[in-house]
């Protein structure tokens, strides 16, 4: 069916709303994906919207028929992922459209879950119109962290930073409350509400004692990781669970000391032994491999330093996320990326600007994305 350039306008506008309606969930969702859905009738009206809110709910197509009655004649049905079509904590979603009755699906990305899809197929083959990609890139960025779990079993990693304009997290007595002002700060509560996890390393823990909840109204705590290779966590930490706290999950090296595992324990705390690097060092990899397998997809990484160096160094730092704030502190203080540095420009690692930088009441947000996979450098950044 050739499509008018009016009707691949009004296409694009479905599927954006159907990526808004998804947003709403993000952060809630895992292992599944975030999914929007919306209906239009023959005439141009949406008559029905639907969304995907986490494991064991309605999937966002589902929510969306249900609310016609599960009936839509010759209507178009807009998602932005492939219709299931596999039984899981579900039954499948593409059999329900097409004995809905619609006409025509516009799907934005195909499920890469193995096993999964099937979906469009199955709808053609009953001789529904469908179109997929509009807006692909789009789609494919609204769920990176599904995409990387799905195709490569580990989340995605997005690094995050508060830095001066001279690049420093914290002055050279260590301070670094606060760097960036109150929107700033506001903004990292919603990054955390979005992702599964936080992630710092014991340095912060030790400098800081951060709690890393999302203090928003109607906000979601993420999981908490610390990489502790000697179980350096004191007992009292705020972000050791207690009672009622989220997961907190504690990284450490297969020596760690079993007297601290068990009074982290105590504390309510998963202790994980993990395999190590050469210099002593978590292996990262190996723990993206296992937070993958425990159905984390997106980890949201607030340092320090030396933690940043290393995911970057493994190629696990797949977004960044930077507010700078207009501030100068200058001397030896600590940058947002620490490790022993790299002695080329030909060898740094590289980035992508996504968007524009958006400014929170005087200081910067700037994202970036990974640029395409490349050689790994020959001189590292950091002692493996
Ligand atoms: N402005 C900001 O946005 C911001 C955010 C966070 C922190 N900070 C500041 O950053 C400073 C702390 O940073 P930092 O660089 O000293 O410490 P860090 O990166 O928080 O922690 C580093 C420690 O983590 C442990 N670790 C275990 N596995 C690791 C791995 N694979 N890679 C790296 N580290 C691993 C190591 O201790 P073991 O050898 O004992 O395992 C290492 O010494 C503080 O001053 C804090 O205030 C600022």
């Amino acid at each position: 069916m050739k499509l008018t350039a009016e009707q691949r306008e009004l296409d694009r506008a479905a599927m954006a709303r159907c990526l808004e309606l998804a947003e709403r969930h993000r952060g809630r969702t895992a292992p599944n994906p975030i999914v929007g859905c919306v209906i239009v009738d023959r005439a141009g009206r949406v008559i029905a919207e639907g969304v995907h809110e986490g494991p064991g709910s309605d999937h966002a197509e589902i929510d969306a028929l249900k609310k016609l009655g599960r009936k839509a004649p010759g209507c178009t049905l807009y998602v932005n992922l492939e219709p299931c079509n596999h039984h899981g904590r579900t039954p499948p979603c593409a059999p329900v459209v097409r004995d809905s009755g619609v006409a025509r699906v516009v799907v934005g990305i195909e499920d890469p879950v193995p096993g999964h899809g099937g979906g469009v197929q199955l709808l053609r083959r009953k001789g529904l119109v469908v179109n997929t990609g509009v807006l692909r890139e789009t789609c494919e960025r609204a769920n990176r962290p599904f995409l990387m779990w799905a195709e490569r079993g580990r989340p995605a990693f997005t690094l995050k930073a508060a830095i001066t304009l001279d690049g420093k997290i914290c002055t050279i007595s260590g301070q670094s409350k606060w760097i960036t002002g109150d929107h700033a700060r506001a903004d990292v509560m919603r990054l955390r509400d979005g992702h599964d996890a936080v992630l710092v390393g014991v340095g912060t823990v030790l400098a800081d004692d951060p709690w890393l909840t999302a203090r928003r109204a109607g906000g979601r705590d993420p999981q908490r990781i610390v990489l502790d290779g000697a179980l350096r966590t004191p007992v009292d930490a705020h972000l050791l669970p207690k009672r009622r706290g989220p997961r907190t999950i504690i990284a450490c090296r297969e020596d760690a000391s079993e007297a601290r595992e068990r009074a982290l324990v105590a504390t309510g705390a998963e202790v994980w032994r993990c395999a190590k690097h050469r210099n002593g060092r978590i292996d990262v990899q190996a723990l993206a491999t296992r937070l993958g397998d425990a159905n984390i997809q997106s980890v949201l990484v607030e340092g320090g330093g030396e933690v940043h160096a290393y995911l970057l160094e493994k190629r696990l730092a797949d977004e960044l996320v930077i507010y700078i704030a207009p501030k100068i502190v200058g001397g030896p203080a600590k940058s947002w990326v620490g490790g022993k540095g790299l002695a080329s420009i030909a060898a740094a690692h590289r980035y992508v600007f996504d968007g524009a930088p958006v400014n929170l009441d005087g200081d910067l947000r700037i994202t970036a994305v990974r640029a395409a996979d490349r050689r790994l450098p020959d001189d590292p950044m950091i002692d493996d």
